[in-house]
């Protein structure tokens, strides 16, 4: 984020406290179908909007270097992402052309990917290399089923679909933003994998507002951030939020040429459909929600990617990690459980989206376009 956009966005924040309770609005509230979050024939849709859409499958220090490779979860379908030895990334089907045994596991480094099955050899692009006795196959030997991928500003992108194709600029602007970070520097730290009952939305949902600090995080994120105070802009159907940290009343007596956002600010991208990248001052926590075997199943996705010559241990990291994702899991992802237990009773037919929760309007309004 440049220097410009950073004293731009300074500028509506004291705007805000200037008016004393201020916060970015929607111009009305929105009123959204209890049964966006259990109606199965949505879900379906959902399903595969998500399947087939540009994907985020991590920054680029999921594959540091050349010959290293790391699996992950397209929507519901496993894939196995490689940096080839001239540097170039490639995205297949984790699926051996034999029998269909996943052929990585894990994350690592290796010069060709060997099915632990029977021991069919591919090559970091996927292509198909050797069968072991082979004389007992007939036709040449195909390679993996290979995705669209692109690296771009330090994100790589894939998309389900083997005969999809991925637009250029998938960020929609954010790219201008997010580039000069420098996110293809970050290291992967690690991912934890988790699964709740809860509607795949409501894991993003819980990042689109400020709202809830003071109340749900009273004592674990509130003293940091404010609550109900932050600015919101669209890019095409994704999004940026910004909450702010206590510490902006520093900028106060700060030159306006001195002052800088991003040390004050927690940066939200949401990243249509379920991607949520959060960018807290020296490193990128990334979510991503996944429809699980209903609506009322999610399987999250939370991964770590810190600086690399930062003089902090991994331990550091570590703790820094598991208190992130406890606190998430303790607080915002219990509630949406009970959000979705509540979703199937007669209690309401339409849950309500307040004027101070534009990105939450924006996300649910993405979504029904994608749908539509
Ligand atoms: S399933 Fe992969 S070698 Fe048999
Ligand atoms: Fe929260």
């Amino acid at each position: 984020m440049d220097l410009i956009t950073q004293h731009a966005l300074i500028e509506r924040i004291e705007h805000h406290r200037a008016a004393g309770r201020g916060t970015d609005t929607a111009p009305s509230v929105m009123h959204v179908p209890v049964s966006d979050y259990t109606d199965v024939e949505r879900f379906a849709r959902e399903r595969q909007v998500i399947a087939t859409a540009p994907a985020v499958v991590g920054l680029s220090g999921l594959v540091p270097t050349p010959r290293s490779f790391a699996t992950v979860m397209v929507g519901d379908q496993p894939v196995v992402v490689t940096r080839d030895d001239d540097g170039s990334v490639h995205a297949m089907l984790n699926v051996c052309r034999h029998r269909g045994a996943e052929v990585a596991q894990g994350c690592g480094s290796a010069a060709r990917l060997t099915c632990p099955y029977h021991g069919w050899v591919y090559g970091l692009d996927g292509a198909g290399m050797s069968r072991r006795r082979g004389e007992h196959f007939d036709g040449e030997l195909v390679g993996l089923t290979r995705l669209p991928v692109l690296e771009r500003d330090g994100i790589i992108w894939t998309c389900g679909d083997p005969d999809g194709t991925l637009p250029d600029q998938p960020l929609h602007g954010a790219e201008r933003e997010l580039g000069p970070l420098g996110l293809d520097r970050l290291r992967w730290f690690g991912t934890r994998t988790f699964t709740r009952p809860i509607n795949w939305k409501l894991a993003v949902d819980t990042f689109c507002e400020a709202y809830h600090l003071t109340t749900l995080h009273r004592t674990t994120l509130a003293p940091l951030i404010h609550d109900d105070f932050a600015l919101f802009d669209d890019f095409g159907p994704h999004g940026r939020m910004i909450a702010t940290r206590r510490s902006i009343a520093e900028l106060d007596d700060m030159a306006p040429d001195d002052r800088r956002l991003l040390p004050h600010a927690t940066v939200l991208w949401f990243v249509v459909p379920n991607t949520v990248l959060i960018h807290q001052q020296d490193h990128i926590q990334l979510y991503q929600s996944r429809p699980g075997s209903s609506p009322d199943e999610a399987h999250l996705d939370v991964s770590l990617y810190v600086p690399t010559d930062d003089g902090h241990d991994d331990h550091y990291w570590r703790k820094n990690f598991d208190l992130l994702v406890d606190v998430t899991d303790a607080e915002d992802f219990t509630t949406a459980a009970g959000i979705q237990r509540g979703a199937h009773t007669r209690a309401q037919e339409h849950v309500v989206f307040g004027r101070n929760e534009p990105a939450l309007q924006h996300f649910h309004r993405s979504i029904d376009r994608l749908l539509a």
